[in-house]
C-alpha cells in the first residue's frame, strides 16, 4: 500500500522539462515513470518498466508515437499495449504496461496515480500564475532529500521566516509573532498572515528604494498533496491593506511531489507584478528565492536527520496550528483510500 494519497493529481514535470521529441524520465511517489510526448504535442505519462524484464524504457527509443524498448526490442503504444515483440507472431495477453492520467495545465504536467477512472481534470489546483502575461518568472525543479512531509510543514509554517531566513525572506521577528489566520478550504487551507510596520526583507532591498517600514502580507492556498499557490507583498507602511498603490507583489506556485519516501521534488516559481521594467528582474527573484530554499533545505535535512534516529519529542506551539490541519487533512485522505497511517517519525502526535 502507498504511503502516499493516491487519488490528487502531482505535478510531474514543468512543460518544457519533457521535450517535443525525446524521452523523459522520473521517480514519482516511488514509481519509475517515462514522459513524452506524440506527434500531436500531447504529454504521455507510462510505466517506465518494461513488462518483459524490466528495462528502463527510457534508455529505448521513440517511434511515432510508440516505444520500442532498447533491451528486446519490443513496441508499445502511447495506450501502454505492445504491438510487437521481436522472433514471435503472438503477444502475450498480459503485455501491457501502466499508463497515468496526464493534464497539462498552465505549463504543469498533472499527474493522477490513484485508480484512473477517478482522475477528475476538476480537481486540478489553479496554478494561473504559471501562464499570464503579466507574471512573468524563471521555473525551476529542485530534489530534497527530505520526507514531502516535513517540506508542507515549513510552508504551512512562515514563523521560520524569522529565524531561517532572517538574512534573506525574513528581516523581522515580527513575523514569528503574527497570528495567521487560517481557513479549511476544499482539499486544505488558506493561510493569510499579515505584519505590519516592519523593516523590509534584506531580500526585498534588492529590487526596490524602500526607505521606511513596510507591511508586509503572505496570504496562500495549500492544497493537497503539497500545492502552495500564494499571494503576498509589501507595501509602505500606515496605509489600508487594500491601497495598494506602491506596493510590491509577488504571485507564486510550489508544488511537492514525492520521489520516495525521503526524497521530494520541489516545482516552483514565483513572479514579480509590480509595474516594474528591468527586464532581469524575475531572475534576481529567482536567484534570491534559491538562497532562500538554500537555507531550507539546510535544516529541514538536519531534521529529518534527526527524525532518523527514533521517536523524537513533538511538543505542540501555537505556530502549529496550520501544519497540525493539514496532516490532519492528509491522514483522512489516506485513511478514505483505505491505507495504512504513514510511519512518520512521532509526527503522529501532532494530529
Ligand atoms: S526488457 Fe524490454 S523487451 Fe526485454
Ligand atoms: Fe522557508
Amino acid at each position: 500500500m502507498s504511503p502516499f494519497p493516491l487519488n490528487c493529481w502531482y505535478v510531474a514535470a514543468w512543460s518544457h522539462e519533457v521535450p517535443s521529441s525525446g524521452l523523459f524520465h522520473r521517480t514519482i511517489l516511488g514509481q519509475p515513470v517515462l514522459l513524452y510526448r506524440l506527434q500531436t504535442g500531447e504529454a504521455v505519462a507510462l510505466d517506465n518498466r518494461c513488462c518483459h524484464r524490466a528495462a528502463p524504457l527510457h534508455l529505448g527509443r521513440q517511434e511515432g508515437d510508440n516505444i520500442r524498448c532498447g533491451y528486446h526490442g519490443m513496441l508499445f503504444n502511447p495506450q501502454g499495449a505492445c504491438l510487437e515483440v521481436p522472433g514471435q507472431t503472438t503477444i502475450p495477453r498480459e503485455a501491457q504496461i501502466r499508463r497515468y492520467p496526464l493534464v497539462e495545465r498552465n505549463n504543469w504536467l498533472w499527474l493522477w496515480p490513484g485508480p484512473p477512472e477517478q482522475a477528475d481534470p476538476a480537481l486540478i489546483p489553479d496554478n494561473w500564475a504559471c501562464n499570464h502575461p503579466d507574471w512573468r518568472y524563471v521555473p525551476d525543479t529542485h530534489t530534497w532529500p527530505v520526507d514531502w512531509r516535513l517540506i508542507c510543514d515549513n510552508l504551512l509554517d512562515f514563523s521560520h521566516l524569522s529565524y531561517v531566513h532572517a538574512a534573506t525572506l525574513g528581516g523581522s521577528t515580527e513575523i514569528a509573532q503574527a497570528k495567521p489566520v487560517i481557513d479549511r478550504i476544499p482539499g486544505g487551507l488558506r493561510v493569510t498572515r499579515r505584519v505590519r510596520d516592519v523593516p523590509p526583507a534584506p531580500y526585498h532591498r534588492r529590487f526596490a528604494d524602500l526607505p521606511g517600514n513596510v507591511d508586509r502580507w503572505f496570504i496562500y492556498e495549500f492544497l493537497l498533496p503539497g500545492i502552495l499557490l500564494m499571494h503576498s507583498g509589501l507595501k509602505p507602511t500606515g496605509h489600508r491593506w487594500d491601497e495598494m498603490q506602491g506596493a510590491l507583489r509577488l504571485e507564486s506556485c510550489q508544488a511537492l511531489t514525492p520521489e520516495t519516501a525521503d526524497s521530494t521534488h520541489y516545482f516552483f516559481m514565483q513572479a514579480p507584478g509590480f509595474g516594474h521594467t528591468d527586464p532581469d528582474l524575475p531572475a534576481a527573484i529567482h536567484a534570491s528565492l534559491i538562497q532562500a530554499f538554500a537555507e531550507d533545505r539546510a535544516m529541514i535535512t538536519a531534521q529529518q536527520a534527526m527524525l532518523k534516529l527514533g521517536p523524537s519529542p513533538m511538543v505542540a506551539i501555537a505556530a502549529d496550528a496550520a501544519l497540525a490541519r493539514f496532516r490532519q487533512i492528509l491522514q483522512r485522505a489516506l485513511q478514505a483510500e483505505g491505507a495504512p497511517l504513514p510511519d512518520d517519525g512521532g509526527n503522529a502526535s501532532w494530529a
